[in-house]
């Protein structure tokens, strides 16, 4: 009897000791950026490849259609996952397809075949890391966290807060539900 209760006690005194670590488990992987050579693949569905530290928002595919893939940073934390930015002109790519930030810099959209689709225009050299920053800019940034290209230069159909309009630059609104 005696040896059961000590049984008893020792697993609960585990488990609060399980919950009491947590938070800090959480809090450890909540953001990264990412890497060179790091990778991200369309699959079914919708897929995040990196969200912001705040959780607002992310960057992924978003299934459009059944093989068709967008590239694209959306609201990440209402229910309707709304897409403030997308990449390749709103063209859709199949399933497969995969977004990269190169180890030497460059950030890419391929299909499955391994086809370029789309590129951001970047040179690709001093890139360190990308980054989806809080405020929906998705960045390729230096070691001293430069900036080097970012989408807030490439608006599509949204202009976010913070976010400027350079000269020349234009906003296209979405053609249809489906039509980016
Ligand atoms: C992807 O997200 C959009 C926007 O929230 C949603 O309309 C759509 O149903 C989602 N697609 C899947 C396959 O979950
Ligand atoms: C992520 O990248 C941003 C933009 O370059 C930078 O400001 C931030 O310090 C980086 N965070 C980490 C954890 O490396």
């Amino acid at each position: 009897m005696h040896a059961m209760m000590f049984l008893e006690q020792k697993y609960n005194l585990m488990f609060c000791f399980f919950l009491a670590l947590l938070p800090f488990a959480s809090v450890g992987q909540s953001h990264k950026n990412i890497s060179l050579g790091s990778s991200h693949t369309a699959q079914a569905g919708n897929s995040t490849w990196a969200v912001s530290p705040s959780g607002n928002f992310a960057v992924g595919f978003q299934q459009i259609e059944e093989n068709g893939f967008l590239l694209s940073i959306w609201f990440n934390q209402i229910p309707e996952r709304t897409i403030v930015w997308s990449a390749n002109g709103g063209n859709l790519a199949p399933k497969g397809s995969k977004v990269e930030l190169t180890s030497d810099g460059f950030f890419l959209l391929n299909d499955p075949t391994g086809n370029r689709i789309w590129s951001a225009g970047s040179s690709g050299s001093g890139t360190s890391h990308a980054a989806m920053v809080d405020t929906g800019n998705f960045v390729l940034a230096s070691q001293s966290t430069e900036y080097l290209w970012q989408s807030f230069d490439h608006p599509t159909d949204t202009i976010l807060p913070g976010q400027v309009l350079n000269q020349p630059s234009t906003l296209v609104s979405r053609y249809l539900e489906t039509n980016y």
